[in-house]
């Protein structure tokens, strides 16, 4: 344990309520959960707190579009996100809602001490107005041609096609997403954080340190743009606040999200004998506080959290740690390529410890994206940790528990190599301090090297067939278990519950950093169970396959407007040449089957006028094989045969609707024949 005993807060960033976590949001709770976890095993009192970020439009349009109310949408959103953590080890001392009696009371306090100082500002300003939903208009939530470029579609804050910002009134034919009628323009009177009040604050800030050094020089492009006033209000309807003394106008949702990190802490706090809020939050706090963030958020922590926070008599964080985004096999994760992984399909197919260690072994200190290679990730995880770590015990436990009743020698044979273990620890921790979890890991696996090497000139199985080598033997395999007891220590963060699984085996208690400078001598152990099997090729498959957006853009594109920001962005265009490519047919269904370990998909037989073609399409939530036998679809003809695990898909059924019970594939039996041409 590291001598002076800290006291320290950590947070993830809160996900917002509306969507389900995935793969990309896993880096930083992975990220933050291994690094509280090294806290914890240095002996420091650490606290990790979190909440689901439950404000907002696109929350309120989507429990609207589901016929349910916020509060329902943001509950639901809230069990599943846990279940997902808690299956994933993330181990947070707190998971709350930004939607809480804590958060209102933080929002409101922050708000009115920062208006008491003169750092709010009101001003009437003109937004585009759905007046047929009686509605002001978000950007994402308008949509039309780019002023600069003309590319049709772009959301009214930035067009994907050339890049240019711009705001929603300048696009052209603009439509609302909502109602799809022309908006409107309306004035309406708003309120603004001054956050060039605290212009010299931040500069002071950002630059002494609270920021790694490639966000400190981002931060210094925005403040020779110069600092804008923030809008912090928006108009009813939203889900969300109310604002003290100003009726019909709510915090915007990132108002108060940060402010959910102190009200999980607050909440922590109630039911915890001892934890005192103020020691943590008061102006003149010694504890630590940091905040885990991905970079694409990182004007929100460094500029308006800080100086919300400094105009409130609050403390500031001691650092912000971001970290890059996650590309999938170097590119961006990908629908149609099964790629955008839900939290809860990977853990469907494979160990959450697999992806713990891949992401570990990945993770530096910086903001450089993280590619998931899934060759890499198979050949990593097989050679590290089943063909180095686990191997260790394996290859030593079997003699201990048939020769020597589990009994470990009274004596440790190597304590010079034992003490080069126990000393790598003081520079592994270093690295987990400093979040270069990758060198750590490689610090670890060089060990495991040695470790191996160790029992490989050893030999316990040639001298267990010799005469009097038998404490020898005990002696080999207890120094190998002591080794191994020590790569899992240092492993505890990554791998939480192998370590569980290891401290039953060894029969010690919960590892601590402190606890190796000693070996186990004289020590009785349990029997050993296999620690960790290989990733197998096939799960990976089946996962993707499962992640697969098998309708294909059809649905997607049909997805309503309430969900418009979650849409995965339009892809490329193509030429009218290449959409005519297309051979749209009418087929009749004649068979219709369940496929056998597939959860999404249904086999079906087509017939397209004479010819006939198997497909599988993931319509199983929507269909039953019987109420499709015989009906009429259109089907993309000329599709290339793809393999898949179930066999060869010889095209795909054109589907629509926002997915679910919701999708619809059939065709009016209105007299169109099999293999008609469809255009
Ligand atoms: O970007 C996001 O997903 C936000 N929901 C993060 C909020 S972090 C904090 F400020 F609450
Ligand atoms: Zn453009």
């Amino acid at each position: 344990m590291s001598k002076e005993n800290r006291t320290i807060l950590v947070t993830s960033a809160l996900p917002y309520a509306n969507g389900p976590i995935h793969i990309g949001h896993l880096v930083e709770y992975i990220q933050t959960d291994i690094w509280v976890r090294f806290q914890k095993l240095q002996g420091h009192d650490c606290r990790y707190v979190c909440a689901d970020d439950a404000h907002g439009t696109p929350i309120m349009l989507r429990a609207r579009q589901q016929g349910i109310t916020p509060e329902a949408l943001i509950a639901d959103s809230s069990r599943e996100h846990q279940a997902d953590f808690a299956d994933f080890n993330i181990d947070f001392d707190n998971y709350h809602s930004t939607h809480s009696d804590e958060n209102r009371m933080f929002s409101g306090l922050i708000f009115e001490r920062n208006q008491a100082a003169g750092h709010i500002a009101t001003r009437t300003i003109t937004q585009a107005y759905d007046a047929q939903e009686n509605m002001f208009l978000p950007d994402r939530f308008i949509k039309g041609e780019c002023p600069k470029c003309g590319a049709a579609d772009q959301y009214g804050d930035n067009c994907e096609v050339c890049g240019s910002t711009y705001s929603p009134i300048e696009l052209k034919n603009a439509v609302s997403a909502i109602s799809g009628t022309t908006p409107v323009e309306k004035e309406t009177e708003h309120l603004f954080f001054k956050l060039t009040d605290f212009e010299d604050m931040l500069k002071q800030w950002t630059r002494a340190g609270h920021l790694q050094a490639e966000v400190a020089n981002k931060v210094e492009e925005w403040f020779n743009d110069g600092l804008q006033e923030w809008g912090i209000s928006r108009d009813a309807p939203y889900f969300g606040f109310e604002i003290p003394g100003h009726p019909g106008k709510y915090f915007y949702v990132w108002m108060d999200a940060p402010i959910g990190y102190m009200a999980s802490f607050q909440h922590l706090c109630d039911r915890t004998a001892g934890l005192d809020f103020e020691r943590y939050w008061n102006r003149d706090a010694t504890t630590e506080l940091y905040h885990f963030i991905g970079k694409d958020i990182i004007n929100f922590h460094a500029l308006f959290w800080p100086a919300m926070l400094s105009g409130a008599d609050f403390r500031t964080p001691t650092a912000i740690f971001a970290h890059g985004f996650l590309t999938v096999d170097g590119q961006k994760m990908s629908k149609s390529r099964g790629t955008f992984i839900k939290a809860r399909t990977y853990l469907d197919h494979l160990n959450p410890e697999y992806l713990r260690y891949y992401f570990a072994a990945k993770l530096g200190s910086g903001v450089d994206d993280i590619d998931l290679n899934l060759e890499d990730f198979v050949a990593r995880v097989n050679s590290d940790l089943v063909g180095k770590v686990v191997n260790i015990a394996s290859r030593c436990a079997g003699f201990i528990n048939k020769r020597f009743e589990g009994r470990l020698a009274d004596t440790c044979s190597e304590p010079g190599l034992y003490q080069d273990f126990v000393s790598a620890g003081n520079d592994i921790a270093a690295d987990y301090e400093n979040r270069d979890f990758g060198h750590a890991i490689r610090k670890i696996m060089a060990l495991a090297d040695r470790a191996n090497q160790y029992i490989d000139a050893n030999k316990p199985w040639v001298l267990a067939k010799q005469e009097g080598e038998e404490q020898t033997v005990q002696a080999v395999c207890s120094v190998g278990l002591n080794l191994f007891r020590v790569l899992m220590t240092y492993l505890q963060p990554v791998l939480p519950a192998m370590a569980a699984e290891v401290e039953s085996f060894l029969n010690i208690p919960a590892m601590t950093w402190n606890a190796i400078e000693a070996p186990l001598t004289g020590h009785s152990i349990n029997s050993f169970k296999p620690l960790m099997t290989r990733v197998e090729e096939e799960k990976i498959d089946a996962m993707l396959e499962d992640s697969k957006d098998s309708l294909g853009s059809t649905a997607a594109a049909a997805e309503t407007a309430a969900t418009a920001p979650q849409v995965e962005p339009i892809a490329e265009t193509i030429s009218f040449e290449d959409f005519a490519k297309l051979d749209l047919r009418i087929a009749r269904i004649t068979r219709a089957a369940h496929v056998e370990g597939a959860d999404k998909l249904l086999q079906l037989t087509l017939d397209i006028g004479g010819e006939s073609r198997n497909v599988f399409a993931g319509i199983k939530s929507a269909y039953t094989p019987e109420s499709l036998q015989g009906k009429l679809t259109v089907m993309v003809a000329n599709l290339a045969p793809r393999k898949m695990r179930f066999g060869l898909s010889e095209g795909m059924v054109l589907a629509a609707g926002p997915g679910g019970s919701d999708l619809f594939i059939l065709h009016p039996d209105d007299g169109a024949q099999p293999g008609m041409r469809v255009k």
